[in-house]
């Protein structure tokens, strides 16, 4: 009864400009190892989950990309949002298509931007996580020790112990909060970083998007069971650009008094952000980092780069920056500052270029 739905419909603008709005991240071989995210996503899972109940969800501006990297994967298991509504109504579809084919389904749904470290350990997780929401109408989501004061995460405070495994009552969870609440949630020491990782057996998982999103489900939900998947997707052409912008840490988990948290410890490490990239990677003279690129540092310290292929760095005197170049854009920026300042200028870059 186990499903999995991996997200990949994000635009990875963080990853800006080596990531780009009509290739993001996900779909690119980043490292250089001849796998994409997707890719590598899809094979961890594929580990854990028959592959039968594999669902890929995307946009259909990036369904090619699905398409073309994972040949194996039956076009039915690949779902395409017409538009971009973020990965609560993503999910309430996939939830949707699922609860008809397998009504005692238990989900775990996984973004597609992350590394994981101890593969069996993660295996032995996500199969207790899955066992505990087939046994509980709970959220389920998992927790890694905090790092550093991320505003980009999720924060999950811990509450009482549920009686079983690794798993706990979450008190708080707090979308994105600002640097200030970061700095305070990671000192306390009783606040987990949510991976994203999310898990819930379907019949509750859609009773908490109804409640919680009452414009989705039930006009999704007027597409009938006895449909071809060409007819549904005709149906939802029409109702998702009505949908709310939310992801489901907002839409869902910021609101729901019935999340648990199991504390994980499998290598987890954020390949969404700069930041998390550079956190991930092995280090050369000096801390700093070059991904699939090569370089030459001199009283450099802290620094991530990524050049196009063929392109050597030569850099001095440079602490604490990411440089990165793609086709047309030279990047310079200070680690930390990143995601902010990408927000303020690709926009207005993209139409210049
Ligand atoms: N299908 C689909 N449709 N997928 C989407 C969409 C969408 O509209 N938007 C985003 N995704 C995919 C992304 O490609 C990614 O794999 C996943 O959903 C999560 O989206 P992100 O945009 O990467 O989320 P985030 O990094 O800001 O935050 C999430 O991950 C953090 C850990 O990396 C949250 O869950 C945080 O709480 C968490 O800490
Ligand atoms: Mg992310």
């Amino acid at each position: 009864n186990n499903y999995c739905v991996i997200l990949a419909g994000g635009k990875g603008m963080r990853l800006w400009p080596s990531s780009r709005e009509n290739e993001p991240k996900q779909f690119i071989d980043f490292f250089g190892v001849g796998r994409t995210q997707l890719q590598q996503t899809y094979e961890r899972f594929a580990k854990i989950i028959p592959k039968e109940n594999i669902f890929i969800n995307t946009t259909q501006q990036y369904l090619h990309y699905v398409v073309e990297q994972l040949p194996d994967v039956d076009g039915n298991h690949i779902m395409a949002e017409p538009v971009h509504r973020n990965t609560a109504p993503s999910v309430a579809w996939a939830s949707h298509r699922i609860q008809h084919i397998n009504p005692k389904a238990n989900l775990i749904v996984t973004p597609s931007d992350q590394a994981v470290f101890k593969e069996d350990v993660f295996k032995e997780n996500i199969l207790e996580g899955l066992d505990f929401v087939a046994k509980h109408d709970r959220l389920l989501t998992m927790g890694v020790k905090p790092t550093r004061p991320e505003p980009g995460y999720g924060y999950i405070q811990l509450g009482d112990h549920s009686g079983e495994d690794d798993i706990y009552k979450v008190k708080a969870f707090t979308e994105k909060p600002d640097r200030e609440f970061a700095k305070m949630f990671v000192d306390s020491g009783e606040w987990y970083w949510n991976t994203g990782l999310f898990l819930a057996n379907v019949k509750y998982l859609r009773k908490c998007l109804a409640s919680f999103l009452p414009s989705v489900l039930p006009n999704l939900d007027l597409a009938r069971p006895d449909w071809t998947i060409a007819e549904e997707n005709e149906f939802v052409e029409q109702y998702f650009p009505s949908f709310p912008n939310v992801s489901l840490d907002y839409g869902v988990l910021e609101k729901s008094d019935n999340v648990y948290v199991m504390k994980c410890d499998f290598g987890w490490a954020d390949l969404g952000t700069w930041h998390g990239i550079y956190e991930a990677t092995r280090k050369v003279d000096g801390d700093n980092v070059c991904v699939d690129t090569q370089a030459y540092f001199d009283d450099s310290h802290n620094n991530i780069v990524k050049l196009p292929k063929g392109r050597i760095g030569v850099i001095n005197g440079l602490d604490g920056y990411i440089v990165a170049e793609k086709d047309n854009v030279l990047f310079i920026c200070k680690k930390g500052d990143s995601s902010s300042l990408i927000r303020k200028y690709v926009n207005e870059i993209q139409l210049k270029l």
